[in-house]
């Protein structure tokens, strides 16, 4: 065991501190990373407070993070994907049990077995996982991804979770040229779940409450953007899309995106509020509609989506912050004040 710099929080209603966290000395299969970049997604701030208490309640010390890119600093003796000194990346998941059908179709995502970044039971010392609000990490090497070498760091971290968040969904729903694709809420998964729409090649509409991100959704890769808020506008689409991916992190009517789907549309929910939606059956029987959530993604489409990023030059839009500043990042994240993701400069906690 070594001792690593983290940020954690104490309880639901306590502010991040610095603090010393326990990670395991890099067993035979295992990279440690430096960890230079970590994004924060809205998962982050649902965890620290505790919001999911009756699906995964929150174990304190928490340290949330779970898009991470860094620099490989020390490797196992079997590992043979990285060395020292190359750059390597962690999403949500840093094991499975590599066995059950769901792994063997790289699909880890749904392993039972599965054990996430932060806040889940961790196998080699007791106690819970620590996220990437730390400068060190350590995983088995089965998941540490590539990053392309083309790519800004900072805004190459959250592809680690919204960016595979909203890349799974879409290309598992067949969007692609010829396809009318919705992205609601302009958030850190929305703003990337354009992108790809874009550079799959649907006509991509944005749904957002705020009136000032239209012109950047246009410049984001919408082809059309509805502010949610009017009906007359929400109206002019009823019953044409394809698909509708909803990445909204709080309370609001999906039965009004429902109603836009065409015959036998999906929407697929990525957003994770704290409460249930109520759903009309009515808006799900007219037209044979599908409402579906998707989790993550799984090793092999990471990489296939990380791949595709540095071929099509896709990263996040970013604001770099010190990670002193991230009580004052989850504020603005509640005021959908972001653009469009914070990414934590981690050679800021060298000073703490
Ligand atoms: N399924 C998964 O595997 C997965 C993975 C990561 C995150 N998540 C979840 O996905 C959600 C979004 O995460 P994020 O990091 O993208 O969050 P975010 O950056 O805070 O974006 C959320 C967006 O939702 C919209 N919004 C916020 N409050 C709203 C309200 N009251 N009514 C309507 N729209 C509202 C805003 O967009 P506009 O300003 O455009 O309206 C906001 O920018 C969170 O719940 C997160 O936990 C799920
Ligand atoms: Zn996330
Ligand atoms: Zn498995």
């Amino acid at each position: 065991m070594y001792n690593a710099k983290a940020y954690s929080v104490a309880s639901a209603t306590s502010p991040f501190t610095s603090s010393t966290i326990a990670r395991r000395e890099p067993t035979e299969h295992d990279v440690q990373i430096e960890i230079l970049f970590c994004g924060v997604c809205h998962s982050d701030l649902h965890q620290a407070r505790n919001e999911w208490s009756g699906v995964m309640p929150t174990v304190y010390p928490c340290v949330p993070g779970h898009e991470i890119v860094g620099r490989v600093a020390k490797v196992g003796s079997a590992v043979t994907k990285f060395k020292p000194g190359d750059l390597a990346a962690v999403g949500c998941l840093v094991d499975s049990d590599g066995t059950c059908p769901e792994c063997q179709a790289g699909l880890e995502q749904f392993c039972a077995n599965s054990t996430l970044t932060y806040n889940f039971p961790d196998k080699h010392l007791g106690g819970v996982t620590y996220g990437g609000y730390s400068d060190s990490i350590v995983v088995t090497e089965r998941f540490a991804l590539r990053v392309p070498e083309s790519l800004d760091l900072a805004a190459a971290a959250p592809l680690l979770c919204a960016g595979i968040t909203t890349y799974s969904p879409l290309r598992h729903w067949g969007v692609t040229k010829g396809k009318k694709a919705g992205i609601v809420g302009l958030g850190g998964l929305g703003h990337m779940g354009v992108k790809f729409a874009h550079a799959l090649g649907a006509h991509t509409v944005v749904f957002t409450t705020s009136e000032s991100k239209r012109e950047d959704a246009l410049r984001l890769g919408a082809d059309e953007v509805v502010l949610s808020k009017n009906a007359d506008e929400m109206a002019k689409h009823a019953g044409s899309f394809d698909f509708i991916l909803d990445a909204v992190s709080a309370d609001h009517d999906i039965n009004a995106y429902i109603a836009l789907l065409r015959r036998d549309g999906n929407l697929t929910i990525v957003g994770a509020p704290e409460k249930p939606l109520p759903v009309s059956a009515f808006s799900l029987i007219f037209g044979r509609r599908s409402l579906s959530g998707s989790p993550i993604g799984g090793l092999a489409e990471t990489q296939e989506m990380l791949d595709f990023c540095g071929r099509h030059n896709i990263t996040s839009d970013v604001e770099v912050i010190p990670i002193q500043k991230v009580k004052e990042a989850y504020e603005r994240l509640l005021k959908s004040d972001v653009k469009y993701r914070f990414s934590i400069d981690m050679a800021s906690l060298k000073s703490e």
